[in-house]
């Protein structure tokens, strides 16, 4: 069986363009014991993969030149030689950007059983969902009461965020690039919503939804947003540091927050974090999720973009605001 993957074929410089990507066909072979053969259905695109384009150090390791580029999967099993798999069942995988792949049985996971569509476990139910999950409430200690601001709200993981604060009791103030954006995020639930692009002076803009201040930011922007979310901190208020997409395709780092010496004051406490520090805690978000959206409280939109070829395109409109909830690309 053949199959097509996507390759890097030039380090970015920027935005990346379609020509840092190729196209390669590879023959694939049977399942040797203990493998199985998968065909993609859905592949993911994410922010976080234009780190992986770099040179040197990535925190999930970067992506190498002439090589097929890794992430997020969902697919069906063909053919398996193991006795843990059968032809049909539903796995993910971190083997996305190709149609098909022959892999070892233990480097796929069964789908859970429930009732959403496949493709839900890379957003809502997946990597984004569980990057919510884990920065909000570990992270971020949001709890009952709390003002909580995030950016990036429209997106995979910031509509995730909105949802589960108000699930939680907070009052959530957030922001998002469209006018249309503003508004799915506004049904969501959130109780104060701006444009980012046409609001002005962000530190003003917010401060009209959180008059006291805010308690907790889930920043998945960085620049001007991080710099609002400081000064609008109240005493103890806790930042839970997801991303900087503002900053992604810089040619050099920009300086970073010029108040930040405001946490000194403010008692206020900045945590980075990445999601696979959450894995254990995988079964309580599944469980909590279940139920929130038994009861109507977890909504969740896609953006999809057809076929293998369209893979760079949706990757790079990641960067253009062109994906309203998860972005993802449907194979096959
Ligand atoms: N720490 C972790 O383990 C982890 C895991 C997953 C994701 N993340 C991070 O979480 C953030 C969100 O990821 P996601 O998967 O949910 O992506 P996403 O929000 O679904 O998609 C990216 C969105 O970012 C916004 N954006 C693009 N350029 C921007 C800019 N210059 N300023 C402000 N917003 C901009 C766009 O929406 P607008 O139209 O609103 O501009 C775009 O739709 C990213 O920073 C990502 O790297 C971190």
């Amino acid at each position: 069986m053949k199959s097509t993957e996507i390759r890097l074929k030039n380090r970015p410089v920027g935005l990346p363009k379609a020509s840092d990507f190729e196209f390669a066909t590879v023959e694939l072979s049977d399942p040797a014991p203990g493998e199985a053969l998968v065909r993609n259905t859905y592949m993911s695109v994410d922010p976080y993969m234009r780190g992986r384009m770099n040179a040197g150090p990535s925190y999930i390791g970067g992506f190498e030149i002439g090589k097929p580029l890794t992430g997020g999967a969902v697919g069906q099993v063909v053919k398996s030689n193991d006795p843990s798999l059968q032809a049909g069942d539903l796995v993910e995988s971190f083997l996305g950007w190709r149609e098909a792949f022959v892999a070892k049985a233990k480097a796929l996971t069964k789908l859970p059983q429930l009732n959403a569509p496949p493709q839900t476990f890379l957003g809502t139910l997946g990597m984004p969902g569980m990057t919510a999950y884990g920065g909000l409430l570990h992270v971020g200690e949001a709890k009952a009461g709390d003002v909580v601001m995030v950016s990036g709200a429209a997106g995979a993981v910031g509509s995730v965020v909105v949802q589960i604060a108000k699930a939680k009791g907070c009052t959530v103030i957030a922001s998002a690039g469209t006018d249309a954006k503003v508004e799915w995020v506004k049904r969501l639930g959130a109780d104060y919503v701006i444009n980012y692009k046409t609001a002005g002076a962000l530190t003003t803009a917010f401060a009209k939804g959180a008059a006291d201040g805010i308690d907790v930011y889930f920043d998945n922007v960085g620049g001007e947003h991080l710099e609002a979310a400081i000064a609008l901190g109240k005493l103890n208020a806790r930042i839970a540091l997801c991303g900087g997409i503002s900053i992604y395709n810089a040619a050099a780092p920009p300086p970073g927050p010029r108040n930040y010496l405001m946490l000194v004051g403010k008692n206020m406490r900045m945590e980075g974090f990445t999601v696979a520090r959450f894995a254990s805690k995988r079964d309580e978000f599944l469980s909590d999720m279940s139920q929130w959206i038994a009861q109507g409280k977890m909504k969740w939109e896609e953006t999809v973009m057809n076929g293998l070829d369209q893979a760079p395109e949706a990757f790079l409109q990641l960067f253009k605001g062109g994906n309203t909830g998860k972005m993802l690309v449907k194979l096959g």
